[in-house]
């Protein structure tokens, strides 16, 4: 089998973390992404420790500029993707009453977990090899048999669009 290449975003710890682990494991060539340097290459480091050598792609999925840097980034090494992972999301700590709570909250929310894999989308196609897959991390909390308004509903509506 032609070995595949993922992008996961929002990689340098928790479940994309462990994509990347998993998929690094089953021998596909995996980029980890994440906003920020340092927590990225404190990851790569970790996973180095296991044998496995993942590249690093710096991005901001809640800034536009900073998925278009990315992304020309990858299409200047000719980096085509097999396979997109879009797991990279935030739930606040303060979002618990949309009534209550600041609308910006709302925003930011909405802009990173859903306006941003979206653009990511937009902005990654080209570079996406045919065939191939993208994935996109919901939850439970975006579900409709779920109701938005139990817990963090700001999450709860970015992750049901
Ligand atoms: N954990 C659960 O029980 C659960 C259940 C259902 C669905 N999910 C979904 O699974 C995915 C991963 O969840 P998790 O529990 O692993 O979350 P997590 O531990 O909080 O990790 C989230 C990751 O997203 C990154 N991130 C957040 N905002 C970003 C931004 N603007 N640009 C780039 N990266 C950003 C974080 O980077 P920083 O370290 O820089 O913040 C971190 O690497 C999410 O989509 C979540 O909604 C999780």
């Amino acid at each position: 089998m032609t070995q595949k290449t993922v992008l996961v975003t929002g990689a340098n710890k928790g479940i994309g973390l462990e994509i990347a682990r998993q998929l690094l494991t089953r021998g596909c060539s995996v980029i980890i992404s994440g906003r920020d340097s340092e927590k990225l290459a404190t990851a790569k480091v970790e996973l180095q420790k296991e044998n496995h050598e993942p590249g690093i792609l710096i991005m901001n999925v809640s800034d536009t500029e900073s998925i278009a840097n990315a992304a020309n980034y990858l299409s200047s090494l000719n980096i085509k993707l097999d396979v997109l992972i879009n797991n990279a999301a935030i739930m606040d700590s303060l979002d618990k009453d949309l009534s209550e709570q600041d609308l910006a909250l709302l925003e930011k929310t909405v802009r990173t977990n859903a306006y941003g894999p979206l653009q990511i989308i937009k902005s990654f196609l080209p570079l996406m090899n045919n065939p191939s897959r993208i994935i996109n991390i919901s939850s439970s909390g975006g579900s409709m048999t779920d109701p938005v308004g139990g817990w963090s509903p700001a999450y709860c509506v970015s992750k049901s669009l």
